[in-house]
């Protein structure tokens, strides 16, 4: 099949590349003309493993190509894919404006029977309004599709190679058809939904994780009060079948791109139509001030933040990316840096911005910028960033910080292990000399 991609971030590169690799022509599509120059030298403007070499693979096999000219990528497409970004508003609503701005942009070159798949996580309703504005500015029998995305960042070739399910949203029989076909070659179940149960699927999805990361944490808060241990609590509650015992780990709360978000929106979608005592409000809350409440309880046990020499391992929002979207990094170092602490940052591919403004990553009050002249420096080493420090805080679960000896680093003074993802055996910390403090436990 001829298709375009509209949007070259994380869904939209993926996308393209793997339905290239299944020997359809695909043009992806930006507006930003650096983004697209880069993609068709064959270099992926963020870090994500495996997608170079797919990228390159299939731009050399002549399937995959890049273009910020809409003439050219939609006028030839049967399927036009929209992929762009949904950020929320001030007030948590997503904000649709890039998505109805692809509306007015494909619809003078969509050719007769066109599909239009909303790939963007959108609330229930946008896909009407989506069709009317086109429908202003074509007269071509066109039809509408909700295909969301599940992959997760770090995994997202891996992920949409070998989704769980693909979910088509359609009332057309033959636009159902068609996209199963195009799915075929996943060779996973397709599940049929209505557009508006497709969007719901998508951002219950998200909301029931976050929630299922929220509970967890607070039972670990619980835990860390009376003597249990979350980790064998959760190994405990895991082997019920119906609780199951994968996405389950505490931590500082969930960030990235995509729950702070999706959370927000779906609060905000509930009580746009009058659904206001819902729990996901307070999900969001408790999440948006985790950080500062374990931080807080941290200081009680090490005795304030004030001069000291902090380590803060892991800058990324997880492992195996260098995205900083409402990454706990975000928030852990303008807080110690607030209290006096020196901090060093390392990570293996996520960069601090030179100039400190973080106020891109995050969406969360108060935005805070770190001065380039504070006592933040991001260093190229674990070993420049531990050494002789008050604190070694591992924040991300990277693996060449899990697996680093850090025995070796332990020098003569009291010397504090904060272990924020619980990837450390307590004993074995407290046996290197180090006290530990971990989330739970
Ligand atoms: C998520 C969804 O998993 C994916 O299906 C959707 O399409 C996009 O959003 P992503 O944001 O890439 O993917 O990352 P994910 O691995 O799901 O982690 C999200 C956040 O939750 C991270 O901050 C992670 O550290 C945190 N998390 C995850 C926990 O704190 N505990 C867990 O048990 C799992």
């Amino acid at each position: 099949m001829n298709i375009c991609i509209i949007g070259t971030g994380f869904v939209g590169v993926v996308s393209a590349s793997v339905y290239a690799s299944f020997g359809n022509t695909v043009i992806g599509l930006d507006i930003d003309p650096q983004k697209i120059e880069k993609l068709k030298h064959g270099q992926v403007p963020f870090f994500e493993p495996g997608l170079s070499d797919l990228l390159l693979e299939q731009q050399k096999s002549g399937n995959l190509h890049f273009t910020t000219d809409y003439s050219l990528a939609v006028s030839q497409a049967e399927v036009v894919f929209v992929a762009v970004g949904t950020p929320s508003t001030s007030t948590g609503e997503a904000d649709l404006k890039y998505v109805f701005a692809t509306a007015d942009s494909i619809a003078p070159f969509l050719q007769e029977n066109a599909i239009v798949v909303i790939k963007s996580t959108v609330p229930p309703g946008t896909l009407t309004q989506y069709a009317e504005r086109v429908k202003t500015k074509t007269q071509a029998q066109f039809f509408m599709a909700s295909v969301p995305e599940f992959l997760r960042e770090g995994s997202a070739v891996a992920d949409t190679l070998h989704p769980d399910r693909v979910l088509i949203g359609t009332t057309e029989p033959e636009v159902a058809e068609k996209l199963t076909l195009l799915h075929q070659p996943l060779q996973t179940q397709i599940i049929h939904t209505s557009p508006e149960s497709a969007q719901m699927a998508k951002y219950s999805a998200n909301a029931y994780l976050a929630t299922r990361i929220t509970f967890i944490n607070q039972i670990a808060d619980l835990c860390e009060k009376n003597g249990a241990d979350i980790e064998e609590v959760i190994q405990a509650i895991g082997q019920d079948k119906r609780i199951g015992s994968q996405y389950w780990y505490p931590g500082l709360g969930y960030g990235g791109s995509c729950f702070p978000k999706d959370v927000k929106e779906l609060a905000a979608y509930a009580n746009s139509i009058g659904e206001t005592n819902n729990v996901l409000i307070k999900i969001n809350e408790v999440n948006e001030q985790r950080i500062e409440k374990i931080l807080n309880q941290y200081e009680q046990k090490i005795g304030g933040w004030l001069n000291k020499k902090v380590a803060v391992l892991g800058l990324s929002f997880k492992p195996e990316t260098n995205d900083m979207r409402e990454a706990p990094s975000i928030k852990i170092i303008p807080y110690l840096l607030s209290k006096g602490a020196q901090v060093l940052g390392f990570d293996p591919k996520a960069e601090w911005p030179v100039n400190g403004d973080i106020s891109f990553f995050t969406a969360t009050p108060p935005v805070t910028t770190v001065s380039p002249d504070s006592s933040f420096t991001q260093v190229n080493t674990i070993n420049d960033a531990v050494r002789d420090v008050d604190v070694i805080m591992c924040v991300i679960e990277w693996p060449e910080i899990t697996s680093f000896d850090f025995s070796q680093s332990k020098s003569a003074k009291t010397q504090w292990f904060v272990d924020t993802r619980n990837q450390f055996s307590p004993k074995e910390v407290t046996a290197w000399g180090y006290n530990y403090l971990g989330i739970g436990r």
